[in-house]
This record gives C-alpha cells, structure tokens and sequence, in this order.
C-alpha cells in the first residue's frame, strides 16, 4: 500500500488549501473524483465575510452570526470564525487571490443579514473561481501528490482509528487501498440531494455517507439552506443570482411587479434568507407562478455589468438582458449546514479521521448560514487542522452522549427503483423548504428501503447514488425529529421554535443513546 502523511479527500477550497499548508513538511496526497477544479468552490459568487471595513469588529460579526444561527451556533467556534478572519484573508492573498479593491483599498461588500459591508469579492462575482484558480495553481507548484478521477469510498479504520482509504479509479475501476496517518475529508455538500439546487454535479453527500458508515457522528443534518433567487427558466440550470444583487439594490417583486419583503420582514430584501426564500414561496403559491422576480433595471446599466459580470453574461446567453428586463428566480437548494461533527480543531470522533469545508459541522452555522460565512469557515478551521496535526497532540473529539443511531424502519415492499431523479423529486416534495411529518415519515421510509434494496455500488454514478440515499436519509430522520420550526428547518405542523428543541441531533451507527 501507498502511504502519505496526509490524505486529503476533497480539491476545492477547502482540499487545496489544507494542501498547501500540510505540504510544507509532510507528504500529501489529493484525491479528488473529477478532475482537480470541480466542486462548488469555483461557483461561490458573492464573496468571503471578514470584520475589517472602518465601521466594523469580529464582535459585530460574531453578533450577526450567532443571530442567523437561531440559537444553535457554538459559540466558540464563531467567536474563531470572527477572530480569525483577517489572518486567514492574508494567507489566501498570499497564496494568490487577489480580491477587487476601490482606490488600492479591499472593496467590501453587503449581504443579507450583515450588519456591516464586509464581504470581500474577486473578479465582481466569480470569488470562487478566482480563489479554485489560485489554489489549484498554487498547488501545482508543489510536491503534493493528486490523484484526479480517483473516487474515495470508505475511510478505513483499524484500531478504532482511520488508517487510510479505499480509492476507486473511476477510468480504469480499479480499486486501491492507502495508507495515511492523517485523513482529511473535505468533500463538500450534498446540493444533489435537491431536484432545483445551485450545486456542481460533485455535491452528493460523499463525505458524510463514508464517515457515517466508519462510525463518525453527523449533526444538525436537518437544517439545509435553500438560496432564495437561483435563476428559474425552462430548461436551464438553477444558476445562482447571487444574494450580493439585493446587497446592491435589487428588488424582490411578484408575479404582479410589487415589491413585497418589507411585508413579511423589517429588513425587506436583505431579511435572512430562510425567511426570504417562504416569502418568495408564499408569493409563488399566491400567484399560481413558478417563479418571482429580482429587478436590477433601476441601477445603473455599468453597475451591473461591472459588479456581476458572470450573472450579466450567464443571463445574456439565455436572452434575458437583466439591465432592462427583471431576472425570473425561485428558490433551490444551496447549502448543507450540517455535516460530520469536528470540534474546532477539525477533529471527529475518529481518531486521525478531520473534517474540514462543507463537509464538517464545526458548529458555526447552527441552523442558518449567514452568506459568505462558508468559504470563510472553510479556511479558518482547516488552518487548524494543520496546526493540531503538526503540534502533534491531535486527539478525537469526544462522544455525544445523546447521540442515536438511524432508527430502524420497515419499508413497503414495493418502490419505484431507485434513480437521482426519483431521489431528487422526493427530497425537494418531501423535505424541502416545508415539512410536515407524514411527508417526512413517506420519505423517511422510502429512503431506508432504496437502502436495503441497493446492490454493491461498483461506479461513480452508483457509489454517489448510494451516497445520496444515506445523507438524505439522514436529513428526513433529523427533520422528523425536530417538532419545531427553527432557522431553515420549517415544520409547517409545528411552525414555532421551541426551548426544548434548542439543541442538536446527531446520529451515529451503533450508538445507544
Ligand atoms: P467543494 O468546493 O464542493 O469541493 C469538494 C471536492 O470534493 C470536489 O473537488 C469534489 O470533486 C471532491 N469529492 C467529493 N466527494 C469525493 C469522493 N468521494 N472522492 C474524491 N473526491 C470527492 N460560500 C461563500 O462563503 N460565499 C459565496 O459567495 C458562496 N457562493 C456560492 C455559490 C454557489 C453557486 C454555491 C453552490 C455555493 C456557494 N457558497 C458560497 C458555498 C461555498 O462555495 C461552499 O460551501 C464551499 O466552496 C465548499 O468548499 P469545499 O472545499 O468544502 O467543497
Ligand atoms: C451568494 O452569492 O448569494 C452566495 C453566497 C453564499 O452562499 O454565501
């Protein structure tokens, strides 16, 4: 068996960068299922959040972090977000992304429920593409190993301890085991779960399927963003319109042309976006329309194409000319909050088994992401994994006591076969924006028996499905337990937070709780 002192799953940002500062004295290794630049990173717009405008201060940041969290943030791990930020926007300047400056000082930017401007953005709203450039160039340059097209499909664990991983190569489909003192999974999220989402095609759950299976705990599973405006047209993608457009000035209007957040929320357009996106449905229902609008007409025609040319170009080739004609949107799933429990050293339960991206649930988000926060965290708490390993004092995070196991569940014995459009359907109808306990228990059960009911995964396309069917599975089981509404999870039998539920869901395999 091969072996590296680090194995790194995952090459977007939070992959690459892990990369580029474990490279310095290890040995590493990147696999990575397509080739190096698909994942999500490359399609992050709006920006990256960091407390250094004037006017601002990591205890503001914090401050509106913790309130979109709906009470179920860790705030140590935010107060390390917030703390943190300016040192880490340094590293990545350093490693090459150059973000877009107004007279030779960082530009900054607002988003939803930021009390402050301060997102930082590269290229106007191609962040993401700027930062993947950056780090995949960067990385390059270096000694580190990358396995493109290689499928990771079980963390091995002997001793109690992850060991290394069992690697597919999706061209030839043979199959390899290597060895690492260190593993790392920054596979990113699951938007794939949804039928509308903003996602690449490499966001299938993988990272939490693999550790749910090696014995790690998942949390907070159930609170999934949906983005409010992803573009809604016939036939095309659900690209995302980025939040920074209302930041700017654009308008929610409905099927008739009126403005209507200021009737749902103080903050109108900027309100959080859980509750902007029920507002954009609530509209939608009203109107018997698939969509509502953004309206950018009323800014200045150079405004839009200099501040969102990716969108301006994205809309242009579908016919949509957005400086005059208002931009047709929808809702569509966006972001996995939860994700494997690591505390804010990256570290699961599983000894030398980290986390680190979209995939880790270092706490941050609680129950709604505030925009920009995710690349953010990403770099934030990988910085630290690699400060833990090479201290030498890594140690697993302890048990949950409250953890659970997925209950067991006695499936009808006739289903649809399994397909990602059939899971998809069933995901977005069933445990999407609003839930409800017979649609959730339908799903629950449906997912449980295209489980048992699945053969081996031999491919790609196979091992993503089986991926896919587990992380929702265990998104419907953490919604039907949660009898209350809170931050992006929306019970529409129980439309009210309650105290009792202020805290988390974790599930784990062979766990009593
Ligand atoms: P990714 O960038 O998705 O990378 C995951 C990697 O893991 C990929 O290379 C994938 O191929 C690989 N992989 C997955 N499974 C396996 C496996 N089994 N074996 C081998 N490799 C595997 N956040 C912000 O903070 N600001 C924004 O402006 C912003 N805009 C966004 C816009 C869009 C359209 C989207 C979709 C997201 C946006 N986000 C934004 C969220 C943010 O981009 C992501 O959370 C972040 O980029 C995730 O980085 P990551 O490295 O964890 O995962
Ligand atoms: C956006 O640009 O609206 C996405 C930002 C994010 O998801 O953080």
């Amino acid at each position: 068996m091969i072996e590296f002192d680090y194995i790194i799953v995952g090459s977007g940002i939070a992959g690459l960068y892990t990369a580029m500062l474990a490279q310095e004295r290890n040995s590493v290794l990147v696999l990575t299922k397509g080739s190096i630049e698909e994942c999500n990173t490359r399609f992050a717009q709006g920006g990256i959040a960091a407390a250094i405008g004037g006017d601002d201060s990591p205890d503001l940041h914090q401050a509106d972090t913790l309130t979109a969290g709906a009470g179920l943030s860790d705030l140590g791990a935010v107060s390390i977000l917030a703390q943190e930020a300016s040192d880490r926007i340094r590293d990545l300047i350093e490693m090459g992304v150059s973000f877009d400056t107004v007279e030779g000082a960082i530009a900054l930017a607002r988003e939803a429920a930021h009390s402050r401007h301060r997102i930082l953005h590269a290229g106007g709203d191609a962040t993401g593409a700027h930062i993947e450039q950056a780090l995949s160039g960067a990385v390059r340059l270096t000694r580190v190993a990358i396995f493109e097209h290689t499928l990771a499909t079980q963390v091995l664990v002997e001793d109690g301890a992850a060991q290394g991983v069992l690697a597919l190569d999706t061209r030839t489909g043979a199959v390899e085991g290597i060895k690492g003192k260190f593993i790392i999974l920054a596979t990113g999220g699951a938007g794939q779960l949804y039928r509308y989402n903003t996602n690449s095609p490499v966001a299938t759950g993988d990272g939490v399927a693999l550790a749910y299976r090696a014995g790690a705990e998942i949390a907070d599973m159930e609170f999934f963003q949906f983005h409010p405006t992803a573009l809604r047209l016939p036939g095309v993608h659900p690209f995302l319109i980025s939040e920074a457009v209302r930041g700017e000035g654009g308008i929610l209007r409905n099927a008739r042309g009126q403005a209507f957040m200021k009737s749902y929320a103080p903050q109108g357009d900027l309100a959080t976006r859980d509750v902007v996106a029920r507002s954009i449905m609530a509209e939608m229902r009203q109107d018997g329309s698939d969509h509502v609008y953004l309206d950018v007409t009323h800014l200045p025609a150079s405004t839009v194409t200099t501040r969102f040319p990716q969108i301006y170009r994205f809309c242009r080739s579908h016919g949509l000319d957005i400086t005059r004609q208002p931009i047709p949107v929808a809702p569509a799933a966006h972001y996995m909050m939860g994700g494997v429990r690591a505390n804010s050293w990256g570290e699961t339960n599983i000894p030398h088994l980290f986390v680190a991206g979209e995939t880790a649930c270092t706490g941050v988000h609680g129950a709604n992401r505030l925009a920009s926060n995710s690349l953010l965290e990403t770099i934030i708490f990988s910085k630290r994994i690699i400060s833990k390993t090479a201290a030498g004092n890594a140690s697993p995070r302890p048990l949950t006591p409250e953890a659970i196991p997925l209950p067991e569940r006695h499936p009808a014995k006739r289903l649809l076969p399994l397909s990602l459009p059939s899971l998809q359907a069933l995901m977005w109808d069933k445990v999407g924006m609003v839930r409800t306990r017979a649609g959730l228990e339908e799903a629950a059960d449906t997912l449980a028996g295209w489980e048992m009911a699945r053969r081996k995964p031999a491919d790609r396309a196979s091992w993503e499905l089986a991926n896919l069917a587990l992380t929702g599975r265990l998104v419907a089981e953490a919604a039907l337990l949660r009898e209350e509404s809170r931050g992006a999870h929306y019970r529409s039998d129980f439309p009210q937070p309650s105290p009792e539920w202020q805290r988390h869901i974790v599930f784990r395999t062979g766990a009593t709780g």
